[in-house]
């Protein structure tokens, strides 16, 4: 069994982070999203992972990923030099995948467990695909499956105006070598891309068996600030534990899960958990409230933060109360002291500002 990671794609949902950075590089909790997805695969045994890369991106990726050592896995790139669908990523890694079963994991989605079960359990019932599959509120912006009795997959609809269920696809699947001819067989989209939900209705209509596994746990897909800020919150939740290695003041209050990194400076400030604070980063006369991650060198004085984003390099200063918010690599967000409250501001290209 091979993995392939789909780390490739434009990101337009997540601009202006992703003008100057990948989206599957977005930290949540201190951690890129792809670490916890790498994780995952390590986890299911598998150690042969294929990675799609975009030209634009793909140099950032291997810098982190590396040859995968630290996840003790043989990491393959594979460049798609434009995104044209996610069968088409598979398509472009037909060579590496040869004859073998393989997950597919999109890079920028995150699940609670692992598919360490979910592969187990497809050597075992040797299907030609096992998808993952959630419950969610809206079906209508999904692409959505209707079951058979069995739980087999009897058709698969992409945001379908009258849902038959309410059960949405994951942004995993575990394809065997037969997912190849079903993508020579199908076309482009109307959005133009050769999509992997009429590649898998092929399969269906191919005569193959297609399984399903309905997910418990939470499934995010992260290309998007609010689901971005949902990922971050419910992994701070999850995996933050107390630990207090930065410096801190006798004048500060830390409450709860509290994660200050060493080289942190904390002073007169009160930090309630869960929180993570970033290597070198400073906070002085400040309120970070939970579910708050600071990256590395942020600079943050006189304000009161929660529910937020801040990624390395940022810095914010004397801002009363800051909600729900993504500040990207260096950005300055700070207050205007001039008596006629004018907006001053410098907002780089596709960016959002609610005032
Ligand atoms: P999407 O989020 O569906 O596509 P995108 O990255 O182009 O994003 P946006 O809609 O914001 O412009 O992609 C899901 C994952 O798959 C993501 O990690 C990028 C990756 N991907 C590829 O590697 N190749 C592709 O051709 C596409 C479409 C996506």
């Amino acid at each position: 069994m091979k993995a392939l990671i789909l780390s490739g794609g434009r990101g337009t949902r997540l601009r202006p982070l992703t003008h100057t950075m990948a989206k599957q590089l977005v930290p949540v909790a201190g951690k890129p999203i792809l670490g916890y997805v790498l994780d995952h695969i390590a986890d299911a045994g598998i150690r042969n992972v294929g990675v799609i890369i975009s030209p634009e991106t793909g140099q950032e990726i291997k810098d982190y990923l590396g040859t995968g050592r630290r996840w003790g896995v043989r990491i393959t790139y594979i460049l798609q030099e434009e995104p044209l669908g996610l069968a088409h990523a598979v398509k472009t890694a037909q060579d590496f995948l040869g004859a073998d079963d393989f997950v597919m994991y999109l890079g920028d989605n995150l699940l609670s467990y692992g598919v360490k079960q979910a592969v187990r359990r497809f050597r075992k019932e040797r299907a030609e695909a096992l998808i993952f599959l959630k419950e969610v509120d809206e079906p209508q912006r999904f692409g959505v499956a209707e079951l058979g009795p069995g739980g087999d997959i009897r058709r698969l609809i992409e945001k379908p105006s009258s849902p038959p269920s309410n059960l949405a696809l994951v942004g995993v699947y575990i394809l065997s070598e037969r997912i190849h001819e079903a993508i020579s067989r199908i076309k482009p989209s109307r959005r133009g891309e050769l999509e992997i939900t009429d590649a898998i209705q092929e399969l269906i209509e191919m005569g193959c068996t297609v399984k399903s596994e309905i997910l418990e746990g939470w499934w995010l897909d992260t290309g998007k600030k609010d689901d971005l800020l949902q990922a971050n919150t419910i992994v701070l939740d999850e995996y933050i534990k107390r630990s207090v290695a930065g410096r801190i003041d006798g004048k500060t209050q830390v409450v709860g899960r509290v994660d200050v990194t060493s080289g942190a400076v904390v002073r007169r400030s009160i930090i309630r958990g869960p929180v993570r604070i970033g290597r070198k980063s400073l906070i002085e006369d400040s309120f970070i409230g939970p579910y708050t991650s600071i990256g590395d060198g942020v600079t943050i004085r006189d304000s009161v933060i929660e529910h937020s984003v801040i990624l390395n390099g940022a810095s914010i200063e004397g801002i009363e109360r800051l909600e729900d918010s993504l500040i990207g690599r260096g950005a300055r967000v700070s207050r205007n002291d001039q008596r006629h409250k004018a907006l001053r501001l410098m907002v780089g290209d596709d960016s959002t500002v609610e005032v």
